[in-house]
């Protein structure tokens, strides 16, 4: 298969990550007969130092042509200035915004060879397999803002449309229904009307799903439900704000942030793929990055915009090879281990395709 993929390494550990992710599509190309083409732009912070904008046309313009996007990661210490007028964040909502991409999906699960170094106890993690929906382009993050740079007062809005959260509750009860047919929707109903309206329309679309077993949990309940019983979730739906801390926390349960990856989707095939971390500045450069949430976003590539499963299996099952050896980097190596710098770990990855 023909496919044109946008990428977009952006800041701090970004670039390694992703040219390293770069070279494992080709890799899985040669073996598989694609024929991939990479097409790189600049968003985030390089972006703003290059053009002075962190979203820059011509950015988007090669993400339009392309089936699918490969993002690294945006943002470090050098655009956190909290007076700047634009931060390299805005970039990567831009491209979210911009695409309609409204279901950002983050699965997270464990694996076997982590569990005795977890900061939880391993009976409680063993069965861990979850699916986060977090709804991308609505929310707190896109409601109306007034920023006033000098003055006493600002805000942010959290606002959600009927139609928003459809949209997104049916792209996390149809995962349900292929998966364990169990749904957690996360608000904070007892508080916020934006989130009253959020549970009112999951509850009617819920209508449509009867096999499906549908759970509402308030997020502050969700927090402490996630690390006393993480086993029992299935998928989890979320808006925009709770789905980004709610994921974060999630992380632990898989060993690291380093770990996860996500895809951010339309109702079409098109999507951007990246990983949950963020650019990590301080350890930028110093090839201590772990590669498999980017590996991971690049096998949720092949899988939702290509439909290249077996490709995308055989990412993961070279991951759990890999982990199962004993490889780590810096931030899974546990007590008295010995990492491996991210180099060599993503080789090891590519010698087990
Ligand atoms: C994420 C990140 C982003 C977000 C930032 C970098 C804007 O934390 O993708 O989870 O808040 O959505
Ligand atoms: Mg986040």
């Amino acid at each position: 298969m023909k496919a044109r993929i946008a990428v977009l390494p952006g800041d701090g550990i970004g670039p390694e990550v992703v040219g390293h992710t770069t070279r494992l599509l080709s890799v899985i190309a040669d073996k598989h007969g694609h024929d991939f083409t990479f097409v790189e732009g600049m968003i985030g912070g390089i972006a703003i130092d290059e053009t002075g904008d962190p979203l820059p046309e011509e950015t988007i313009k090669i993400c339009e042509e392309a089936d699918a996007i490969l993002l690294g990661a945006v943002g470090g210490p050098k655009w956190s200035d909290p007076t700047a007028t634009v931060q390299p964040e805005r970039g990567l909502l831009g491209l979210r915004q911009h695409f309609g991409l409204f279901a950002n999906l983050r699965p997270v699960k464990t694996y076997p060879a982590l569990l005795e170094h977890a900061p939880l106890r391993a009976e409680l993690l063993r069965d861990v397999d979850i699916l986060f929906v977090r709804e991308l382009v609505s929310g707190i993050y896109f409601g109306d803002r007034r920023e006033q740079g000098s003055g006493e007062e600002s805000h942010d809005t959290m606002r959600y449309t009927r139609a928003e959260v459809e949209q997104v509750a049916n792209v996390a009860f149809r995962a349900a229904q292929g998966r364990r047919k169990k749904l957690c929707s996360v608000d904070k109903a007892n508080v916020l009307a934006s989130m009253r309206l959020w549970r009112r329309t999951v509850v009617d679309v819920s209508e449509d799903y009867a096999d499906v077993e549908l759970e509402h949990l308030l997020v502050d309940a969700a927090t402490m439900h996630l690390l006393t019983r993480p086993g029992s979730f299935d998928v989890i739906v979320a808006g925009n704000m709770f789905g980004d801390i709610l994921s974060d926390e999630a992380s632990v349960l898989a060993g690291s942030l380093g770990m996860l990856p996500s895809a951010s989707l339309r109702s079409d095939q098109f999507g951007l793929y990246e990983p949950v971390h963020g650019s990590a500045p301080d350890i930028a450069g110093q090839g201590k990055a772990n590669p498999i949430g980017m590996f991971l976003s690049a096998a949720l590539l092949l899988r939702y915009s290509l439909q290249l499963e077996a490709e995308a299996s055989s990412i993961e099952a070279a991951i759990d090879a890999v982990l199962a050896d004993g490889l780590r980097t810096a931030d899974i190596v546990g007590q008295g281990g010995e990492a491996v710098s991210t180099e060599a770990f993503a080789e090891a990855v590519i010698a087990k395709l």
